[in-house]
């Protein structure tokens, strides 16, 4: 049966009870799937019949199968092979997953579809988050597709514009909390805890964990089931790469797959409790106070999926890097500029964590790397405008326009 376990004491709790930390031993849950039960949904069902998307993979999904689902059309994103990137960073198979072509920007529409339509099942009326913005974001448009209320707390002042508006239109309560995004987190788990009817989604709710490992079987199925070397993907909460490592390994059981892929998890200088503690071989991760970097999205010093990512990344074989600032920006502008996809800051971490492990050894040129872009450029504005040329502004007249683009003043014939 379809069931939640404790990823610690392997305590068992229904797919229908309310729960989101272990009863015995305070530790996170997972879906897990018993014997078969995989097995038999992959041959039974028509899923190989259904476009790219999240629900392509329903029979894999802990939804009931008269549960109507909550969907706007998510996953189904874009693998692009980027071969300028790849030359310029020195790899021969490079490709961009780019999780920005979401319904609303980012990856967290993978989750959210699940989440919320698993909500609407147990009867949920009232959804809640903490969010560095995607979050919020996401879980706001499914509440309105849902028609239920929703709830979001975003640390004050530091989340990117784009995002703020969209939780806004869609009609979620945004309460700013005078504090980081891992206090914002611990308040709304007290909230859960307290008030039963609100439900809680998180990254740590395992129903979002689920949507999201469509991440990982899309890849497979993007690539005719030949798994790449390297998965390299940006790292907060630690619940995406946690989601991508179930995905991947569901389908390797499933014999889909024969080998699994290395899990690179990159995080921000600032904000890298994670990256620290597989650099230092350490079980147990230091929480950074005081997270910082202008990658918004990852500025979490807590993380409540480190167990998961932790596992994923030493189970793979993988590894962690810390990327700066200044390396995001710069990874940021080169995608826009050589392959033209536009993501946020936090999403280009990936990248800038790719350069740095092909230029120290880590990586070898001759692997094939699945790179995850998180998020969509235009979710913060600002920071790509700050970063860019200004536009120039010209008297209305011809002349002034060929003077601004260096042209000469006569007429052109293009010889063929
Ligand atoms: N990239 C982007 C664009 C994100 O918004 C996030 C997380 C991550 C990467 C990290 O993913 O937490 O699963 O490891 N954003 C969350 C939010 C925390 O509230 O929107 P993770």
């Amino acid at each position: 049966m379809i069931h939640q376990e404790c990823i610690n004491c392997k305590a068992t709790y229904g797919i229908d009870e309310i729960i989101y930390f272990c009863k015995k031993c305070g530790d996170i849950l997972e879906v897990k799937f018993d014997g078969n039960e995989l097995a038999e949904a992959a041959k039974t069902s028509a899923w190989k019949t259904k476009p790219l998307s999240v629900w392509r993979y329903r029979p894999f999904m802990p939804i009931h199968e008269s549960t109507k689902l909550v969907t706007l059309s998510e996953g189904g994103t874009g693998l692009h092979c980027s071969p300028r990137l790849g030359e310029e960073l020195g790899l021969k198979n490079l490709y961009v997953k780019n999780e920005g072509e979401n319904p609303t920007g980012s990856f967290k529409d993978r989750g959210m579809t699940v989440g919320v339509t698993k909500a609407v099942e147990l009867g949920a009326r009232h959804v809640i988050c903490a969010s560095t913005g995607n979050t919020s974001a996401s879980l706001a448009a499914y509440a309105a597709r849902a028609g239920i209320r929703c709830t979001v707390l975003i640390p004050s002042g530091k989340i990117a514009y784009g995002k703020l508006s969209q939780a806004m239109i869609h009609g979620a309560k945004v309460l700013q909390v005078k504090g980081n995004f891992d206090e914002a987190l611990e308040f709304v788990l007290k909230l859960a805890e307290k008030h039963k009817d609100i439900y809680l989604l998180n990254s740590i709710n395992p129903f979002r964990i689920e949507g999201q490992k469509s991440l990982g079987y899309e890849i497979c199925e993007q690539l005719d089931y030949e798994v790449p070397d390297r998965i390299v993907i940006p790292v907060g909460n630690a619940g995406n790469i946690s989601a991508a490592w179930k995905g991947l390994k569901e389908f390797y059981e499933l014999g889909f797959i024969k080998k699994l892929p290395k899990m690179t998890g990159i995080q921000a200088e600032g904000s890298a409790p994670i990256a620290q503690a597989i650099k230092a071989g350490s079980d147990k991760i230091v929480p950074v106070e005081h997270p910082e970097t202008i990658a918004t999205a990852i500025r979490i010093g807590a993380p409540v999926s480190w167990k998961k990512a932790v596992n994923a990344i030493r189970e793979s074989k993988g590894t962690a890097e810390t990327v700066t600032d200044e390396e995001i920006l710069d990874a940021q502008k080169t995608l826009a500029r050589i392959e033209g996809i536009f993501v946020e800051p936090a999403s280009a971490s990936s990248i800038a964590g790719l350069k740095k492990l092909i230029k120290n050894g880590t990586i070898g040129k001759d692997e094939r790397v699945v790179c995850i872009t998180t998020g969509h450029g235009l979710k913060d504005p600002d920071t790509a405008i700050k970063q860019s040329e200004k536009p120039l502004e010209v008297d209305a007249e011809i002349s002034a326009i060929e003077s601004a683009l260096g042209l000469k003043n006569k007429q052109v014939i293009l010889a063929r």
